[in-house]
């Protein structure tokens, strides 16, 4: 085993027994290198490891410490591992919810966005004004789909960056990932086909879904592990299902990302029913430590894979650039953008190319990155220490969305108003599944800086879980 590993295990064993725990600082890189002999290459790469593992966090201004470990997370008893819906109906509710969340000066818990603050906006509005004054009378025509090919170049680029080979004349520049995944549905499904999602899984699945009138079957996904691979088998067996999608990269709203081999796995039972699947991966730049995971994309030698990647979570989300990677479905798309909202609007795609292909985006990227990773861990901290004990705190690395399991007589429809009455939004679980098995469950968005307002809103958001009724 090279040392870095064996460090690795040792650090791993220690933290297993107790020597340091949640929260925990561990030595410095150079204490480590002190006490063990070590190289502080061979240092650095065994915290690293264990970093990517999510077993360790690294923080801006602790340095190095012990990552929550896995509380006793209650899964609902009552969930089944398939689930079928003829009909899906949850538009309404997804929408009141998000205007509901609308309202000026609410804690944006319930919200699906990072906080706004992180994004370069001025720079981005420097390359805007730059783009503008540089475009050529024939700009609207030059960026109909599949899209601007700088910034189809620009991406194909950062998927090599991945070690992954993606054309750009695969892709297609689309209004945010929503507009990918609603094309790459419409392209595989049609009124009455069964398309397989995660359950619970992110609302705009279930809304293009119903949209669609497809029917879905929503297959049981683990709050670490993701979803169920017998259940999804035993579904492919058994039904003529047109489409997956899923997010095999810190999943809304359960946070947690696939291993490489369960990746493997679920690519390999996709291809062997000839299913295509819709990797929705909005939140693929939002990793922790130092090397950039893979999505299924990367496994995909049959142009069966759809990877749907957006700019809204990680750059800008006003702008509504994203884009799919469409694979042999590409020419299909094009056409149904074509017949549809027509192109992504031309000043964005050239802002947003510009952007991304200057050294200031890896620099933001870093930056964010670090921010995230450190407000999600102080949220953690936060909830930890104000809400009732009966409450679990789902941590899982990566992204800022963290899940939380409410005892089981509890509605997190009835804590969402009673919260939204004080100035609090939360996301309820309710909003992640046609059925109403996430009813006690809640998502929180855990972007935001810690500020005095927001351990305000933390504590009132406990007491309204303690005086809930039995
Ligand atoms: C999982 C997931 N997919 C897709 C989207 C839509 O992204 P965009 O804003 O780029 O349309 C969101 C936004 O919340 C999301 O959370």
């Amino acid at each position: 085993m090279p040392m870095y590993q064996q460090l690795a295990q040792d650090l791993k064993n220690r933290i297993t027994q107790g020597v340091w725990q949640a929260g925990d600082k561990l030595p410095s890189l150079r204490q480590t290198v002190a006490d063990s002999g070590l190289s502080l290459m061979t240092v650095l790469n065994a915290y690293q490891l264990l970093e990517s593992q999510g077993v360790i966090l690294a923080l801006a201004k602790s340095g190095y410490i012990v990552a929550p470990q896995p509380e006793a997370f209650r899964y609902p008893e009552t969930q089944r591992q398939i689930y079928f819906s003829d009909k899906v109906d949850i538009n309404e509710f997804v929408f009141n919810v998000l205007q509901a969340s609308k309202q000026a000066g609410i804690v944006p818990f319930g919200s699906a966005f990072p906080d706004p603050s992180l994004f370069p906006q001025q720079a981005l509005a420097r390359s805007l004004v730059k783009v503008t004054r540089q475009m050529s009378p024939s700009f609207a025509a030059d960026n109909l789909p599949p899209g601007n090919a700088g910034l189809r170049k620009a991406i194909s680029q950062r998927y090599a960056k991945l070690g992954m080979s993606v054309a750009p004349d695969e892709i297609l520049i689309t209004s945010g990932a929503m507009e990918a995944l609603n094309l790459s549905l419409a392209a595989l499904a049609q009124a009455g086909d069964w398309v397989v999602i995660e359950s619970p899984a992110f609302y705009g699945a279930m809304q293009a879904i119903e949209r669609l009138k497809l029917r879905a079957i929503a297959v049981a996904t683990d709050p670490r592990e993701g979803i169920d691979l017998n259940a999804l088998a035993e579904v492919l067996k058994t039904y003529p299902v047109k489409a997956c999608w899923l997010m095999s990269l810190h999943q809304n709203p359960l946070g947690c990302s696939l291993s490489d081999q369960k990746k493997q796995a679920v690519y390999q039972l996709l291809c062997e029913h000839n299913v295509s699947l819709i990797e929705d991966d909005v939140y693929q730049e939002l990793y922790v430590g130092s090397s950039a995971p893979r999505p299924i994309k990367a496994l995909d030698t049959q142009g069966c894979v759809l990877h749907c990647g957006s700019f809204s979570k990680s750059l800008i989300a006003g702008y509504r650039v994203g884009w799919v990677a469409a694979g042999r479905h590409a020419p299909q798309l094009q056409r149904l953008q074509l017949m549809s909202t027509l192109s992504t609007s031309a000043p964005m795609q050239l802002a947003i190319a510009d952007f991304i292909q200057s050294p200031q985006y890896e620099r933001h990227l870093k930056r964010l990155r670090h921010t995230l990773a450190d407000r999600k861990f102080a949220m953690y901290q936060l909830l930890r220490a104000h809400l009732p004990e009966s409450v679990s705190v789902n941590f899982e690395p990566g992204g800022y969305f963290l899940w939380l399991a409410l005892p089981a007589h509890m509605d997190a429809t009835q804590i969402y108003h009673s919260a939204l009455e004080r100035g609090i939004s939360i996301a309820p679980g309710n909003l992640f599944s046609n059925q109403a098995e996430f009813r006690h469950f809640m998502r929180i968005n855990a972007s935001y800086d810690c500020s005095p307002e927001l351990v305000r809103a933390v504590k009132a958001l406990a007491q309204i879980l303690e005086h809930s009724p039995n």
